[in-house]
């Protein structure tokens, strides 16, 4: 089958909320995405882009030129100070009857050449405990399980917590 990696552009983000939202379905956790295709417009594609998409599309079936996003990567720089530069893989997907040709090890190289080009040290990312098919794709790719390995414990503090320990806004 053949397809296309691509960046991302303004016109995707129905394709991207669409794919987050089956991600999360496929992780049980639909109920939670509350972000909207105006959110991903403006803080993906403003100044200060706070992420970036890689898109892999097809021409759709019975269609000579329609084409169809069916899997996406979803991701942003941070910085260790202990090695500096690595690449953030966000969200990962690629839809079902898509699955098994290629196309995720396709993105990963992308993603490879990527960190490469920018001198990251590293790509971090983090799986559920129970997405045992995905735990093995990226082990089989070398990827080290740090929870494990070396005991890190993921944390966040919600909106309530912020509000908390922000300054009070002023009456
Ligand atoms: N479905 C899935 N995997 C299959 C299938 C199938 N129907 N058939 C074969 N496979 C095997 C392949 O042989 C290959 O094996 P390998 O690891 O030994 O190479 C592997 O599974 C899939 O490799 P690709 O075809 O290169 O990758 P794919 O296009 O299937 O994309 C991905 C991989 C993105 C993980 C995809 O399987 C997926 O979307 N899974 C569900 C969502 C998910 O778990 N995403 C990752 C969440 S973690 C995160 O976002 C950071």
């Amino acid at each position: 089958m053949e397809y296309t990696l691509r960046k991302a552009e303004p016109r995707d983000v129905s394709d991207i909320l669409r794919l987050v939202k089956e991600l999360a379905k496929y992780e049980e956790m639909e109920h939670q995405v509350r972000l909207t295709e105006k959110d991903l417009l403006e803080d993906g594609f403003g100044d200060t882009p706070f992420y970036h998409c890689i898109i892999a599309e097809t021409q759709e079936e019975n269609s000579s030129d329609d084409l169809k996003v069916m899997g996406f990567a979803m991701y942003y720089f941070t910085y260790d100070p202990w090695v500096g530069k690595q690449l953030y893989l966000e969200e990962f997907y690629v839809m079902d009857e898509y699955r098994g040709m290629g196309i995720g090890s396709d993105i990963l190289r992308h993603l490879s050449d990527l960190a490469m080009k920018t001198r990251c040290s590293g790509m971090m990312f983090v799986v559920a405990e129970n997405n045992e098919s995905s735990v093995n794709f990226y082990k089989r790719r070398g990827a080290e399980d740090l929870s494990q390995e070396e005991g890190w414990r993921l944390f966040r503090f919600d909106k309530d917590s912020l509000v908390k320990m922000a300054t009070p806004a002023e009456e």
